[in-house]
Parts: C-alpha cells; structure tokens; sequence
C-alpha cells in the first residue's frame, strides 16, 4: 500500500492568514466508517469493492493488518480498494500493526466470529486519555467467548457463539460495533441496548445487512441482530466524513468567505450546524452537499461533546480554536475523553485565552492571535492548530503533519483550493 509521496511522512504545514475562503471542496469518505467496513471483509471470502475510500494513513494501517490476517488488498482506483478475503485466515493482529492504529480492536469481533479465535494486541492510550475496552470484552463474553488478556494481547476463542443481549453502559462507538459483527455468528438472536447511533455505525449495518445479514434498528440505541445468516462479499461506496466536513465549517468560521461542501449530508453534522448558526454562520442544504457562509466575527457560544447526535467529541478541539476568535465568552465540556487538552497549550502560545478547569474549557474569544510554531499531537489537534493559522496575524508553522494524514486526505490541497495560504514542508 503506497503513502502517496509526502503524505504519511512527519512535516509542517505553513500557515499565512488574511485569505477568505471561496468555492467548493470535496468530502472524503469517513474515516470512521472506511475502516470498520475494511474489518468487516474478514466475515465473507471473496472480493470486495470499496469506493469513496479516503487516502488516509490509517486505511493503509488497517490494510497491512488485514495483509497480516491473510486478505489481499490493493487501490484498484483513485479512491477505490479492492479486498480480496481467503478461506482461510490467519487471526492474529500484532503489535506493530496495532500499536499504528487503535481501530484495530475492530477486527477482534469479526475475527472472532469468522474463526472462532481472534488474538488482537491491545490497543493502548491515545495522546488524549486511556482507550478502555472492558465493555467490548464483556460483552464478547456474554455472547459465550472465553477471553483472557495477557502479555499485551487479547485472546478470544469462541467454539460457539450464543445470541443474547447485551446492555451497554455507555454507549460505545467500538463496543457496538464489535458486538454487532460477532453477533452475525452467534446462534439465535442478539440485541445491543444503549447501542451507539453515529452515522458509520449504521453505513457498517448497512454493510452487513447488503453483505447477507439480518440487522434492525441501525442508527437506534437498540440494534437487534439475528444470527447465522451465510455472508457474501459486496462493492459499496463510504459515506462522506462529517468531521472533515465540519473541520472546514470551522475554517470558515475563522477566514471567513463562502464554501460549498460536496457530498457532506446536513443530517450527519445537525449538532453542529445548529451551533455554528447560534455562532451567526449561515449553512444549509443543497443538492450536491452543504452551502455556508461566515461574513462576520462569531459569537461566543457554550458547547458540550455528547455521543452522537451530540457534538462530536472529534469537533472539540476544532472549536476550541473556533471560538478563540469569537466574540464573547464560550465554555466547552468534554464528556468522552479525559484529557482531551493537550493542544490549548499550543492554541495559548500562539496568543489565545483558554484556561483548562477538569473536563472544561473557558475559552475567551480574541480579534486576532499571532502565528507561532505550534506542534500537534493528534489528529484533531493539529486541525485546531492548522484552522487556527487561518486567523492568526502572520506565519503558523504546525508541526505533527503525519497525524493529519491519519485522517484527512490533502487536507492542505483541499484549503489551497478554497483560496488559503497553506503548504507542506517537510
Ligand atoms: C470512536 C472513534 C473516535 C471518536 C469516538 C467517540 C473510531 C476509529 N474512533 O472511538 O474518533 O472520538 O468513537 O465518538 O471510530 N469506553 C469504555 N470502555 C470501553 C469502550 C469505551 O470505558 O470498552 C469509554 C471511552 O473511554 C470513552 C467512551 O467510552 O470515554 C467513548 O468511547 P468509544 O465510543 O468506544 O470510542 P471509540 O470507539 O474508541
């Protein structure tokens, strides 16, 4: 799997302000949804075809883990890969694979239902916080896996697996989607209650359901599954990622201008898009995606991360850098991930005024800030650092490129389209 010259590698995007952005922008497919549906070819043999495929790093992470289990898998277009599933599969996902992406706790499901023993090496912490798995493990056990964690490495072995249900605490992203491929091979039905309602959980069960399976309830908190359904392979398209849709909504929100995003869908980013209205954007629907418009400063909003159809948790460090230039007083709570912070440090050098109190951050809003070199640690935060040299008087050099190409494809081409002055050094 190629990394497309520069993209993948460390680097710096250089940053000058004072341009408004103007025009159109395509939306990748979703990060989140591409590499749930790339675990998910474990469960058929055959070939699959997947199209609007982003060319992020991460689906290259989860393309070598998938070589390591024994699948072929090859860009057979631009944005189109082709996977190619064997009778047999190895199933074991090894630390040096893992340790690149933590999406790879989705294939401990799929494996696990496809071989009847999955070994996955733990995924570990993120640079925002500890990335626990205890639900999906529990709940794999209440479907009649034994599972036993040691030396780094989950193992999970599963002779059969009994449909049951499966009440969530929290409802978790990977949890539901990891119970849900297991399901497809349990004995009778399972049903997932306080299940998770994001957008690519139900592109995943739409997935599964064209590849074979009896699902209901997609995009509810109560996913019904009946099990035992023989599975085929299938071509599909991802859908449109609505956080790198709504990362240029909060470009917009610092240049200013007038954007239309092709392919991003209204109904995905709702929470958002009500906010950013509050704030004095102007967004709506249009036939080829959303049209939105900024031609004044912001006003200062509150906002608090929810799982979906709340704020994302993704989006918050983007408005954090949002609403360093609103006018007014915002108050942003985290509610997913604890320490999901680490970037206001970088947002606060280059000018801003942020202060941190537990899980809130108060964020007083400023005409300008001055650019700075600032370095990113994680995806998100280096598009909150990259959004917020938009605005900053000057030059912004952010450091931790390699993280952005982990989830956004050309992200600085993209904003170079629109009119910005961004571009990559290496
Ligand atoms: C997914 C997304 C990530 C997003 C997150 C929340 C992918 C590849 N990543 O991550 O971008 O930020 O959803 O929308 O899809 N938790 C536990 N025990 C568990 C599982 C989760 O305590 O077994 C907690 C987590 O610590 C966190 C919360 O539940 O506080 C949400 O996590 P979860 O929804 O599982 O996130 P991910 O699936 O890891």
């Amino acid at each position: 799997m190629d990394q497309q010259g520069q993209y993948g590698t460390d680097g710096t995007f250089v940053v000058q302000s004072g341009n408004r952005l103007e025009g159109e922008v395509s939306i990748s497919g979703a990060k989140n949804s591409v590499l749930k549906i790339m675990a998910a070819t474990t469960l058929a043999q055959g070939r699959f075809v997947i199209s609007n495929v982003p060319r992020i790093s991460d689906v290259t992470y989860m393309a070598e883990l998938l070589v390591a289990v024994g699948s072929d898998v090859h860009w057979s277009g631009a944005n189109e890969l082709t996977i190619v599933t064997p009778e047999e599969l190895t199933p074991i996902a090894p630390y040096h694979l893992v340790k690149q992406i933590r999406a790879s706790i989705s294939l401990l499901g799929p494996l696990l239902a496809r071989c009847g023993e999955a070994s996955v090496a733990l995924p570990g912490g993120d640079d925002f916080g500890p990335r626990p798995i205890d639900m999906h493990l529990q709940a794999l056990e209440q479907l009649g896996a034994e599972i036993e964690v040691s030396h780094g490495v989950v193992m999970a072995k599963a002779a059969n697996l009994i449909g049951t249900r499966v009440v969530l605490e929290f409802p978790s992203v990977g949890a539901t989607e990891n119970i849900l491929m297991a399901a497809l091979r349990a004995k009778g039905e399972t049903t997932i209650e306080n299940a998770a309602r994001e957008p690519e959980i139900a592109d995943l069960a739409s997935c599964l359901s064209q590849m074979g399976a009896s699902i209901s309830g997609a995009g509810t908190s109560t996913l019904t599954v009946e099990g035992g359904n023989e599975l085929h392979p299938v071509e599909r398209a991802v859908i449109a990622d609505r956080i790198e849709a709504s990362t240029f909504l909060t470009a917009l929100g610092v240049a200013g201008g007038e954007i239309m995003l092709r392919n991003a869908r209204l109904d995905h980013v709702d929470m958002i898009a009500r906010k950013l209205g509050e704030m004095d954007m102007r967004i709506s629907p249009s036939s080829e995606g959303l049209w939105a418009m900024c031609d004044r400063r912001l006003r200062a909003t509150d906002i608090s991360t929810l799982p979906y159809p709340g704020i994302p948790t993704d989006m918050k460090p983007l408005l954090v850098a949002l609403l360093a230039f609103a006018d007014g007083v915002g108050i942003v709570t985290e509610n997913l991930f604890a320490g999901r912070f680490r970037y206001v440090d970088e947002l606060v050098r280059m000018g801003a005024d942020i202060r941190t109190e537990g899980q809130h951050a108060i964020v007083r809003g400023k005409e300008s800030l001055s650019g700075a070199p600032v370095e990113g640690h994680d995806i998100r935060a280096t598009a909150a650092l990259l959004v917020a040299g938009l605005g900053a008087e000057g030059t912004t050099e952010v450091s931790g490129a390699q993280h952005i190409d982990r989830g956004y494809e050309k992200i600085d081409e993209k904003l170079r389209g629109l009119g910005a002055d961004v571009s990559r050094k290496l």
